[in-house]
């Protein structure tokens, strides 16, 4: 575990999971390429800029990332690799939490189930009236979404919790470090449904927002990215908070 504990490594988040030892992890949260913003293949194909970034906002263009182009049936197929290694590292109990959108949320809820978690609830991260809608007939994507589940029983939790079922958190450029970058606040309370000292894995690490707030609340964690770009941003960033602290 050690080659693996508080440290982000760069490539193929599987094959670095199967090197992952038996019901070693307390959490898995998680915010996986969605392979969504689009209703065709070809539309979903596109590239994430193209998909996921506001025309609107033509000062600020960050990376590309990979694995954004799965159509839904190959999404799944994928997802039940990856789910079924979180499944096996986690412990009794353990946490599942993972990132979605309106589009992938019933692809999501099977994926959890088909990897033999138990799929407890959704939780709604409302992102404000910031976000984009296309014209004046459409209801604002306003929320996206955590599909969370349990591996077996839910045990009562000592430490903290019942936890909200919604959270609140505009997403501030400032605040940004990747083209579907959660809030770093939104990522701080989700490390929090685990006591401080506790592992939590993130296969898709993304610019680090999972690891920079299980640092902040003094939790461990596993991270794996497969963009270069992204691993460098996310190091950086753990590099400033340690500088930090
Ligand atoms: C939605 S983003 C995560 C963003 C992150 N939550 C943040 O706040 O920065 C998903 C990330 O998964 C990475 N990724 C895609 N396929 C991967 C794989 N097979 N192994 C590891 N990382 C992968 C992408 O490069 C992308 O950066």
């Amino acid at each position: 575990m050690n080659k693996f504990l508080n440290k982000i490594l760069l490539g193929d988040s599987l094959e670095y999971l199967r090197e992952l030892p038996d019901n070693s992890i307390d959490a898995v949260i998680t915010d996986p390429p969605y392979c969504s913003g689009g209703r065709t293949a070809s539309e979903k194909s596109m590239l994430p800029s193209k998909k996921y970034e506001q025309t609107s906002n033509t000062t600020i263009h960050r990376p590309d990332f990979i694995g954004d182009s799965k159509d839904t049936r190959a999404w799944l197929h994928w997802c039940n690799l990856w789910i079924s290694e979180c499944y096996r590292v986690l412990k009794d109990s353990g946490y599942f939490l993972m990132f979605t959108d309106w589009r992938q949320l019933p692809s999501t809820t099977d994926a959890v189930q088909i990897g033999e978690l138990i799929w407890r609830g959704i939780i709604a991260w409302d992102k404000g009236r910031g976000s984009r809608a296309p014209h004046k007939g459409y209801f604002r994507h306003q929320c996206e979404y955590v599909v969370w589940a349990t591996k077996g029983k839910c045990r009562r939790n000592l430490h903290a919790g019942p936890f909200a079922g919604c959270y609140q958190y505009p997403v501030k450029q400032t605040d940004k470090f990747h083209l579907t970058g959660k809030p770093t606040p939104l990522m701080e309370e989700l490390v929090q449904i685990v006591p401080e000292g506790s592992i939590i894995l993130d296969p898709f690490m993304g610019s680090g927002t999972t690891a920079v707030a299980a640092k902040m609340h003094n939790r461990n964690f596993v991270g794996f990215e497969r963009t270069a770009v992204y691993y460098e941003i996310a190091n950086e960033r753990l590099q400033n908070l340690y500088i930090k602290k």
